[in-house]
């Protein structure tokens, strides 16, 4: 399994430490930046990179940072295919996985600290999606997204 990991230039300190602790794990990523505290980006664009390489298959799940969280949750969203979640606390990346199939899983750096993030990271990445009858609301998603839920 491999994760794609992303932030703009409000969230570079965490998306080290995220990088740092998935070395640690042995866990497999790819980094599509920033790179340099000192780089400017907007958000979307960590979302773009990061969640193109889900819908291409070369990742499976993606970790994305912002200030908040928020922003770049919200541009994912807007991609085919993509289920993000922003989460702060440990239920939620639990359950997000769990229930709702998400694949990424987006915090703010300006939100929880380095230690939390990590505890969500490994709960996100070693929670398997539950299926039954999440799949069935999962589906809905899906449908709603093509504009086809009724
Ligand atoms: C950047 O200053 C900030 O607005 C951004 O990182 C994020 O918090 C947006 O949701």
């Amino acid at each position: 399994m491999k994760v794609a990991i992303a932030c703009d230039h409000a969230a570079f300190r965490l998306k080290e430490a995220i990088r740092a602790h998935l070395e640690e794990q042995g866990v497999s990523y790819r980094d599509f930046g920033i790179y340099d505290a000192g780089e400017k980006r907007d958000y979307p664009y960590a979302s773009l990179y990061a969640c193109r390489a889900i819908q291409s298959g070369e990742c499976e799940l993606g970790i994305v940072l912002c200030g908040t969280g928020v922003g770049v949750s919200m541009a994912a969203n807007k991609m085919p295919g993509i289920r993000a979640a922003c989460c702060g606390d440990s239920f939620s990346a639990q359950y997000t996985r769990a229930h709702n199939n998400a694949n990424v899983l987006c915090m703010g750096e300006r939100v929880i600290g380095e230690g939390l993030a990590c505890q969500l990271v490994d709960l996100f990445l070693a929670t398997p999606f539950e299926g039954g009858r999440h799949a069935r609301r999962v589906a809905q998603i899906e449908a709603l997204e093509k504009g086809e839920l009724e």
